[in-house]
């Protein structure tokens, strides 16, 4: 069964041709990123702009690198939420748009599950598994019975993970999104030159909350030179990701788990994913593969096959909403 996934949440407008849930036969990108790039962080209006111009370009462009057309897909799958509601608006109207075309059934697909998905994408997934979401919008930790059941555990009280690295990124002098930048420059320091506490909620030992260490960081920066930057980036990676380590051990001491599961942006990160081996060396972990950790359409059409079995293949109707804060949790 093949699947046309279509995404536009945030800043990148993507469409991706999966088969069976597994097979990415095409993924095409563009992002407004340059735009942000000079406000320091997503500007809205103009990240929905960008997504006009470039919709229909990535849709054919998918098609064509996959070597299909209209008449072979089976569903388009697109994301409605969570996200920028201008942005989402854009996709959303444009899969409907397709699907009335085309006469094509329409899935809508929440964005943070697929992020999920993209590490199972044509694996054997294990269950029950923790899943850690990681990304720019979101820190969640959640407990996966089966794809499309799960229980949150905990998330964020402030910032997203990724936010607080890119907001940090900034601080030391990086350009946004600054987290792969943060990364690069921390393998230069020495994180054992600097100490933050590890952040802890109130009551809530399995809550996250990063704006704590962030702030650190500011205080950090403020009274080093900028020889030492690199040794504040080291502490605060490490820091950060030894809060993710202790919390998802804390999860795990009251919960029988087969896997971990790990998605959004953040994932990119190759010290993130050692520490995680080395800690858990026996556990299975899933992550997603080069391409699919951050905003991707791929991630939209594997789960969007997923959903529309499940379903009966009965498609949504067209009227269809964007749902810019919706959990899709129990
Ligand atoms: O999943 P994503 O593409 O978009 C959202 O749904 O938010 O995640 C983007 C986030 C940004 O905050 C970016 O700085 C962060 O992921 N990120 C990283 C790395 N690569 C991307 N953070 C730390 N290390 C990285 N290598
Ligand atoms: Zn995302």
């Amino acid at each position: 069964m093949l699947i046309l996934g279509i995404e536009s949440s945030c800043d990148e407008t993507s469409a991706a041709l999966v088969e069976d849930g597994k097979t990415v036969l095409s993924l095409e990108t563009a992002s407004s990123v340059d735009v942000h790039r000079l406000y320091g962080g997503v500007f809205p209006e103009m990240a929905s702009r960008r997504h006009i111009d470039a919709i229909l370009p990535v849709v054919a462009s998918a098609l064509e690198k996959a070597r299909v057309t209209s008449d072979d897909i089976d569903a388009i799958a697109v994301a409605r939420g969570p996200g920028l509601i201008g942005p989402l608006l854009i996709g959303l109207q444009a899969a409907k748009g397709l699907s009335i075309a085309w006469e094509k059934p329409l899935i809508g697909i929440n964005h943070v599950e697929a992020h999920l998905y993209a590490a199972l994408m044509g694996k054997e997934p294990l269950f029950p598994a923790i899943g850690l979401v990681l990304s720019g919008g979101h820190t969640l930790m959640l407990e996966i019975e089966h794809i499309g059941c799960y229980r949150l555990i905990s998330a964020t009280v402030d910032d997203a993970i990724g936010e607080a690295f890119d907001k940090t990124a900034t601080l030391l002098g990086l350009s946004y999104p600054g987290g792969p930048a943060l990364e690069e420059m921390a393998k230069q320091g020495d994180a054992a030159k600097i100490s933050f506490s590890l952040p802890k909620v109130k009551k809530n030992p399995l809550a996250f909350s990063f704006s704590g260490l962030k702030t650190a960081a500011l205080y950090a920066v403020k009274n080093a030179a900028s020889e030492q930057y690199p040794d504040i980036a080291a502490a605060f990676q490490e820091t950060a990701f030894a809060d993710l380590i202790r919390k998802s051990r804390l999860a795990m001491e009251t919960r029988s788990i087969r896997s971990l599961v790990f998605g959004g942006g953040v994932c990119n990160n190759q010290r993130l994913r050692t520490l995680f081996k080395d800690e858990f060396p026996d556990l299975p972990q899933f992550w997603p593969a080069p391409g699919l950790s951050a905003d991707n359409a791929a991630m939209i059409a594997g789960l969007g096959y997923h959903q529309f079995l499940a379903s009966g293949c009965k498609g949504a109707s067209l009227d269809l909403e964007a749902l810019p804060r919706t959990p899709f949790w129990q």
